[in-house]
Order: C-alpha cells, then sequence, then structure tokens
C-alpha cells in the first residue's frame, strides 16, 4: 500500500485520463452560474449538465476535474469519520463518447495500479432493473466487473436483487458484485426515476466500494454487513453514471440522443482508502489543519472535543471556499449556509476556550494546503480572512452580550436557555456548557419542546397571512403591510396558480414550479421549460388564465393526509435546493391543504399542495396580464404577471 497525499491523487486522476484523451477542465463555482434550482454544486455533474443533454463541449467529448462540491445536507453528520460538507469530487466525462466497457477497466485501473489499492478490498455494485420504467439491468457491467476481477485472480461472484434492508438480513454471500435496487444504483439530480421531472436525464449507475477489513460491523445497521450498509465498513469510494436516459413528458423513459458517462468519485474518500484508514480525517490536508489548530490551542487531551475539532475542520475549509467563490456571510441563501458554518465553529472553538487567532491560522493552512490546485483561494486570502474575522467579530459581540445575560440569571432551565437563544442569538450548545462548568445540567428536552412551540407560532401566523408556500416564503420576505395590499397580494397568488396550469395546458406537463415570488405589483413565476416561449404561447397562456376568471370558478380548499393529497395529482413545489435527496414535498405539512380550482377536486383544473391564502372565486382576480417572459438558467425560464382591476 502506498501512501498518498490528496494532491498526489488528484494529479494522478487527472494525468491518467489525460493520457487517455480527456481534456481537464477547471473546477466550476460552488455557487451554481446558470442553475436556480440548487443552492451549491453538490456533484461534478451539475455543471455540466448542458453537454450531457447534447450541447457541443469546445474542448470535446472527453473531460475530467476536480470540482469542488458542498453538501449542506451532510452538515449534522460531520464528526463521524466519512462526513464533510465540502469535498472534492474526481470526475471524468464521456459526452457521447465512449460507454461502460471503456470506464469500468479505466476506473479500476487507476485505483488499483495508480493508486495501489489492493483489489481483494473492492466491491462494486450495479443497477437491478426497474420493470415498471421498462429499465433493464445491467448485465453487461456485471460481465466486465467479472473479467476485470479475473485478471486479478479473483473469482467475483454477483448477487441478485438487494435494498438496503435486505442487503442487512442476508449480508455479502461471497459476493464480489451486487444488484441493488434504484434507490441505490441509478442516478439522477433528484434521485429515484419517479423523482425525476420531464427531461432530467439520468441512468444506471455502478460504484465501487473500499471495505475497511479492521473496521468492524455495528449491527445497529443490520444484522450483517454489505457494500451499502451504513455502518461505515464500507466506503463508497467511486461512482460511474451511465447515463443514457432522459424522462420524457408522459412520465416514461426515452433514451438519450448521446450515451454519456459521468464518474465522480470523493477525493478525500479515496485518500482514506489509500491509507487503508477509515476515517477521512486522518488524510494529509486535515492532518495538517488540525496542527494548526492545536497550535491555536484546541485540548485534545478532552475526548468530546474530538468532534468539535472535525466540526471547524469541515466548516472552516468549506468557509474559505465558499467565500473564495464570493459568499458573503448573510441571512438568506448561500450567505445564510456560510454564517452558520462559521459561527457554528466558532461555538465549538469557544466552548474549548480557544484564542481568537485560531481562525486565522486555520485559513492560513486550509490556503496552504489548495493553492496549488485551486488558485482562487490563493490570490483572494486577504479578503477571505477579512470577511471571515468580521463575522467572527460581529459573533463574538453577540456572545458577549449573551455572556452578560447568562451572568445576571440565578438558575438556568429550558426557558432561561431558551430565551437567551431567542433574545440574544446565545447557542443552546454554548449554555449547556457553562452550565455544566458549574457541575449543573439544563433539560435539553426543554429547550426543544420551547424551540419548537416558537416555531410552530411563527409558522402559523405566516401561513395565516401569506401562505404556505410560495406567496412569500420562497423569499421570506413580507410584503403586504396592510389590509388592502394583502387583498391584492392574494389576487395575485390565486392568479400564480392559474398560470401554472395554463402553462401546461399551452406548453405541456413538463412546466413544473422552480419558484415564486409576490409583491403586491406583481407575481414571478419560475418554472421549468428548455426554451424560449413564442409570443403566441405567451397570448395562449394569457387567455387561458383570463378565460378562468370569466368563468368566476371557485377556489376552493380540502385537507387531507399527504399520501391522498399526493394521490388526487395535485402540484406541489418542487425545489432541489440542498441537493440529490431533497424533494419538495417533504416541506409540506402533513395533513396538507390542497386548493383547487373548480366545482370538485375530482374534476378540478388546477389542484396544488398550498397554505393559501387565496381569492374564494376566480372573478376576484380582474383582468390577468403577463408583463414579461425571461430565461433565469439553463432550462428555467421566468413571467412577471400583474393583475387589473
Ligand atoms: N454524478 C454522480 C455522483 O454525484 C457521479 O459523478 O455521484
Amino acid at each position: 500500500m502506498k501512501l498518498m497525499s490528496s494532491e498526489e491523487i488528484r494529479r494522478k486522476f487527472l494525468e491518467f485520463f489525460e493520457k487517455r484523451g480527456h481534456k481537464i477542465i477547471p473546477s466550476a463555482s460552488l455557487v451554481p452560474e446558470n442553475d436556480v434550482t440548487t443552492l451549491f454544486t453538490g456533484s461534478g455533474m451539475q455543471p455540466l449538465l448542458p453537454y450531457l443533454l447534447g450541447k457541443t463541449h469546445l474542448l470535446g467529448k472527453r473531460l475530467a476535474n476536480s470540482q469542488k462540491c458542498f453538501r449542506a445536507e451532510d452538515i449534522e453528520e460531520v464528526g463521524d469519520n466519512r462526513h464533510t460538507t465540502f469535498f472534492e469530487m474526481l470526475g471524468n466525462w464521456s459526452l457521447g463518447d465512449y460507454f461502460k466497457k471503456e470506464q469500468l477497466p479505466w476506473i479500476f485501473e487507476f485505483l488499483t495500479e495508480e493508486i495501489g489499492l489492493n483489489p481483494e478490498k473492492i466491491y462494486v455494485t450495479v443497477f437491478a432493473g426497474d420493470k415498471k420504467n421498462g429499465i433493464p439491468r445491467d448485465e453487461e457491467s456485471v460481465k466486465i466487473w467479472k473479467e476485470l476481477f479475473k485478471e486479478k485472480g479473483i473469482d467475483a461472484k454477483d448477487i441478485k436483487l438487494l435494498t438496503v434492508k435486505r442487503g442487512g438480513e442476508v449480508g455479502m454471500q461471497g459476493g464480489r458484485i451486487f444488484y441493488y435496487d434504484s434507490s441505490k444504483n441509478w442516478w439522477s439530480r433528484v434521485g429515484v426515476p419517479e423523482k425525476m421531472p420531464a427531461r432530467e436525464p439520468g441512468g444506471p449507475d455502478s460504484e465501487i466500494f473500499y471495505e475497511f477489513t479492521n473496521v468492524p460491523h455495528d449491527k445497529k445497521f443490520g444484522e450483517h454487513c454489505h457494500p451499502n450498509c451504513d455502518c461505515g465498513r464500507f466506503f463508497e469510494i467511486g461512482n460511474s453514471v451511465f447515463m443514457e436516459y432522459v424522462k420524457n413528458d408522459k412520465g416514461g423513459f426515452d433514451k438519450l440522443e448521446q450515451k454519456n458517462v459521468d464518474f465522480g468519485g470523493g477525493l478525500e474518500r479515496i485518500a482514506a482508502a489509500s491509507n487503508d484508514d477509515a476515517d477521512i480525517f486522518h488524510i494529509d490536508v486535515f492532518g495538517k489543519m488540525r496542527g494548526a489548530l492545536l497550535k491555536a490551542g484546541a485540548d485534545l487531551s478532552k475526548k468530546e472535543n474530538e468532534r468539535r475539532v472535525r466540526i471547524i475542520l469541515d466548516h472552516i475549509r468549506a468557509s474559505v471556499f465558499l467565500v473564495g467563490d464570493g459568499v458573503l456571510p448573510s441571512n438568506r441563501d448561500q450567505g445564510y449556509m456560510l454564517r452558520r458554518l462559521v459561527r457554528r465553529s466558532i461555538v465549538h472553538a469557544h466552548i474549548m476556550k480557544m484564542p481568537d487567532f485560531w481562525l486565522k491560522a486555520l485559513v492560513d493552512s486550509v490556503v496552504d494546503s489548495y493553492r496549488g490546485a485551486y488558485g482562487e483561494i490563493f490570490s483572494k486570502e486577504k479578503e477571505i480572512v477579512a470577511v471571515l474575522s468580521e463575522e467572527h467579530e460581529r459573533f463574538n459581540k453577540t456572545l458577549s452580550k449573551g455572556l452578560e445575560e447568562f451572568k445576571k440569571l440565578q438558575r438556568i432551565g429550558a426557558k432561561e436557555a431558551f430565551n437567551l437563544h431567542q433574545t440574544y442569538g446565545f447557542p443552546f450548545e454554548l449554555t449547556r456548557e457553562l452550565v455544566k462548568e458549574s457541575g449543573g445540567d439544563v433539560d435539553e428536552k426543554g429547550f426543544e419542546e420551547a424551540f419548537r412551540k416558537h416555531q410552530e407560532i411563527s409558522r402559523a401566523g405566516r401561513e395565516k397571512k401569506f401562505g404556505g408556500h410560495g406567496l412569500i416564503l420562497d423569499t421570506g420576505e413580507l410584503k403586504a403591510a396592510n389590509e388592502e395590499e394583502l387583498k391584492k397580494v392574494t389576487r395575485l397568488h390565486t392568479a400564480t396558480h392559474m398560470l401554472q396550469q395554463a402553462l401546461r395546458d399551452v406548453l405541456g406537463p413538463e412546466v413544473k414550479q422552480a419558484g415564486s415570488d409576490i409583491t403586491v405589483e406583481r407575481t414571478r413565476f419560475d418554472f421549468s421549460f428548455p426554451r424560449k416561449l413564442t409570443p403566441e404561447e405567451i397570448k395562449a397562456v394569457e387567455n387561458k388564465v383570463n378565460e378562468k376568471i370569466k368563468e368566476n370558478l371557485p377556489m376552493q380548499k380540502v385537507v387531507l393526509p399527504k399520501a391522498e393529497a399526493e394521490k388526487t395529482g395535485a402540484l406541489y413545489f418542487f425545489s432541489a435546493k440542498g441537493g440529490s435527496a431533497s424533494g419538495g414535498k417533504e416541506k409540506y405539512p402533513d395533513p396538507v391543504n390542497v386548493y383547487f380550482i373548480g366545482k370538485d377536486l375530482k374534476g378540478a383544473w388546477s389542484k396544488e399542495f398550498c397554505g393559501g391564502p387565496h381569492v374564494s372565486r376566480t372573478g376576484e382576480i380582474g383582468k390577468f396580464k403577463i408583463a414579461k417572459e425571461e430565461a433565469v438558467g439553463s432550462g428555467v425560464r421566468r413571467i412577471r404577471g400583474i393583475v387589473e382591476p
């Protein structure tokens, strides 16, 4: 086994594919440039989507890179042996060029010959097929894998259909190649075939796992271990997506015009495998950064501090890259996430009683580790330090104020802890630590209860005024100040539902909401659609809405259990924010309100999950006009509409 630095692995990967005809492209920004559906670049394929769909890439059909990725949904997992919010994804692409029989041998050669991984410790998974959607199982990949393992003297047995649950029951069964269902071996930006909107590309994939034989299986995750078990013995280190399908307007699947390969492999995990050490925080880059933190006073003699150090290492590394890509701390979108990362790190550093200079010391170390590969953070180092230090100072003030209040209190129970949090922005975690130091304990459950209640009350207040989705919640801002304004906003809100249905009537069911924002002046509606609308189409949509306004149809509401509501075919806002696993409907409550336009739910012209408010009859809206139609990203259009009395 060769011990390898991250730098070396990255370089070897790019050289390997360069030798095989690939052009090396730079990493795209962590903030997607032409995609409003997601806040962060979370995989290498996102920035390349247009090319996977057929657009010609200036550099040709074979590309490779190391892409900066950020996955906010993993934030709570950070601290274990393998999760980080920021990571680097090594990628190689065939844009309608080579396919399985080149990809699998190459990537196997790279991992076993270039990185030197022991093939005995490598296991692979393949797609078991999806009868409902008419997609066959991937026997071709199995054949190729068998050959590849045979060349290494390994007789690779394939194991028929597994799900994560079944895997836990039956275990490895002496297998080397495992078929899993679409929840594991199908890749699209939004997950399984059912979740994909029309025109979204996807395909079966073949994942590569490395087994850390010194990590014992943890039965908490199932009786037996298997490659997709979450106990931490197996790491997924690479994924070859065979992107050859696209969802059609009828909900079925067509072949894409070109067969693509999208390979992505987590650099940090490959480095951990090359160390044969199942802890990515032990790889070289984290080692250096940890050194900087220790020097700045992190006390690792206390066991509970290990998790804190990992969180700080991850969060500050991510923050450096985010600021490097132009994100500034704020209370919205990417800026909010950055603020959360920095403040969370500060709280942990504070608990460990580290002197303030830790932040700069760590930032310097991050920049130093990545200066070669990501020049932008090197050239912007001063700015990055300034932005993060300013946030540090600002938050320190909050902490000091909270601390003063804390000292005034005689007794700290759940209520006091909640007040400190609510009024002074003083983090609960810190309150708990301080109370612990004086030998006490705070009622965590009580705090959570108070927190939940508060959230419910403020949500209910907001819903009453502005509706459960779209209207205001997309921006979080409050735009109606009085009854009169509220009335106007309500008319626009109902008109927005009608606009979505009219768009679907005219353009087809691939139209899906990608965002909305309503002010007293106008509604702004973003939706998925691949091209500019013609003037005739715009007119037809406008006419359709006005026709339904003239019919003076009732707007009605039913409250249904979510599962039932879905069966009615009601639309819900689909958001891919935050990455693959977060579909849209999870954000609606259960039971959910379904608003429909028409006499009864069954024959309703428009149906949507929504919190209201709405007019009671469409006639109240007046006249609807489309003021503007434009692009806001690849595959996303924006319409601004107004209503007149
Ligand atoms: N798109 C795939 C993934 O993110 C492979 O690059 O896993």
